[in-house]
């Protein structure tokens, strides 16, 4: 069927295919694949973590300590390590966030007993009688300890709003300085890490306009520079300068122009930081209860990563022609209401629903169309805060429906992005401003590897299935393999007492005249797999 048949098939578009979706029913959508036209790699480390010392990420999210009753592999929850695997976690960024900027390295080394108890930027946040310090249990060996477990590359956050440059210096010197080399490596084996951390990935300072100091480009450029013009060169750092607040109204361009105006002729950092929350922190979104509108509000507002990526990537190459600076998204999710879901110390801990579960999925899509413009991107955060995988507390533990997009895009990872064209109507839908907006009936991403064609798919609508015919142009289908996530119930989630309420299922999928036919459902996350030669 041709784009003008297919749209002739969900007359009236837009508010036709909404209409559909009240009555229930099903689209229809053609897609093509193009394997031979694969391009660029999609970075495992799209699909990496964020990780903060914020309510109860760390304490006792991942650290429960050696003494601990839960199961733990040298005082890190062991549950958690596992989940961290099956989805082949390739990274954790870490300390912060803003409690970065507050946090001094040297007090998270040596035997726990004698590491200080120090000021937490969030413990000002925590519900009165609930005022608890920083123990500094969890500090640089135990969070290189979580990385190698999991198999996660380190990516850490510089200190710059409180911390100095030396003290930057000496924390990579300390990581990655080799054994018996100078004296920091030697404190380094004392305290029980004779081997280097080979820690690649710095980010010089988080959100500098905002908790990271306060700054304007033009002050926060030359402290850059200080910061790591001297840099000890272990590893080859791959540097990450802070970036703008993308889920500003007008996407923050101001901060990256004037960026990148003031770092003139200099060496620009390899990556540049941006922060896109779905941002819905008014006391009238709820992360568990929500009207159907707010469902298509949340997904619409999320479709916005895409102008933030475009707008801000065309805007660094008026500056850097060659694009040496690639985008690292390291932080992004879905922000409601400031609530504490969980408990009530685990500040901005909220319940994960299938909603955040598509929005995950959207968001991914987005990355993998834009694979050679994104080197990294996190989810804020990875257990017991905001868009999150797990909730962890005491000795229990569930997986989110977002860990299960985690689940199911994980194929993608280093494959080559491959060309895919969705002809599908289009649902209308109100944004957050209260405007109308248009959300694509299914979006997606492709990509090959050796002869494995990955596709995952998004239906955002509430009542419509969609019906889709998938081409593969230049190679020939062997095998097609689904699964699919979804739920009856828009606000489906686990929860401690049904810890399985939400998770995939097999998609059936059948191959005629070389097309796969599936039908995707409503509310739902596919990946297919296919066999191609
Ligand atoms: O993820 C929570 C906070 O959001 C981070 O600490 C900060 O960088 C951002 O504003």
């Amino acid at each position: 069927m041709r784009r003008r048949e297919l749209l002739k098939s969900c007359v009236p578009l837009g508010l036709g295919a909404v209409l559909a979706a009240q009555r229930g029913g099903a689209a229809e959508a053609e897609l093509e694949v193009r394997p031979k036209e694969a391009g660029a790699t999609i970075s495992k480390h799209v699909y990496g973590h964020f990780i903060e010392h914020l309510g109860g990420v760390i304490y006792d999210g991942i650290w429960v300590g050696q003494n601990s009753k839960i199961p733990n592999v040298a005082g890190i929850r062991k549950q958690f390590i596992d989940d961290m695997k099956r989805i082949a976690a390739p990274n954790l960024r870490w300390p912060g966030g803003c409690f970065a900027d507050g946090y001094h390295w040297r007090d998270g080394i040596g035997p726990l007993s004698r590491r200080p108890r120090t000021y937490n930027y969030w413990q000002n946040q925590m519900p009165a009688g609930t005022y608890t310090v920083e123990s500094n249990h969890f500090g640089t060996h135990e969070f290189i300890r979580l990385c190698r477990e999991v198999g996660a590359e380190p990516y850490l956050a510089a200190n710059m709003g409180s911390g100095s440059p030396q003290e930057f210096h000496d924390w990579i010197t300390y990581c990655n300085a080799p054994a018996g080399a100078l004296s920091l490596a030697d404190e380094r084996a004392a305290n029980g890490d004779k081997d280097p951390f080979r820690v690649r990935y710095w980010g010089v300072g988080n959100e500098s306009w905002g908790c990271g100091g306060t700054m304007l480009p033009h002050e926060y450029v030359p402290l850059y520079y200080k910061f790591t013009s001297q840099i000890p060169a272990y590893e080859r750092p791959y540097l990450v300068a802070v970036g703008p607040r993308g889920h500003s109204a007008d996407m923050d361009l101001g901060w990256t122009t004037a960026l990148f105006q003031a770092m003139g002729r200099r060496r620009p950092p390899d990556g540049l930081s941006v922060h896109f929350y779905t941002d819905f922190r008014r006391p009238e979104y709820r992360a568990g209860e929500f009207t159907p509108e707010q469902w298509y509000m949340v997904l619409h507002e999320g479709t916005r990563t895409e102008p933030v990526i475009v707008s801000h990537w065309e805007e660094m190459g008026k500056f850097d022609k060659t694009h040496r600076t690639r985008l690292v998204v390291d932080e992004w999710g879905a922000w409601y209401r400031q609530v504490a879901d969980l408990t009530p110390t685990y500040i901005l801990s909220q319940v994960g629903t299938m909603r955040d579960a598509v929005h995950a999925a959207i968001t991914f899509d987005i990355f993998n169309r834009h694979a050679d413009k994104i080197a990294m991107a996190n989810i804020a955060q990875t257990i017991n805060c905001i868009h999150s995988l797990f909730w962890g507390f005491e000795d229990k533990f569930i997986r989110t429906p977002t860990y299960y997009t985690f689940e199911l895009y994980r194929p993608h990872m280093e494959g080559r992005l491959v060309p895919l064209v969705i002809q599908a109507p289009e649902l209308k839908v109100t944004r957050k401003n209260g405007e109308a907006g248009v959300l694509a009936a299914l979006a997606g991403s492709a990509s090959l590897a050796e002869n494995r064609l990955t596709i995952t798919l998004t239906n955002p609508s509430l009542a419509n299935a969609v019906a889709a015919r998938i081409r593969v142009t230049g190679a020939q289908v062997q095998e097609v393999r689904g699964r699919v996530l979804t739920h009856a119930d828009m606000r489906g989630a686990n929860t401690f007492e049904k810890p399985n309420e939400v998770v995939p299922a097999t998609l059936p999928a059948t191959l005629a005249q070389g097309a796969v036919q599936v039908t995707i459902p409503s509310k739902s996350v596919a990946a297919l797999e296919l066999r191609i030669v």
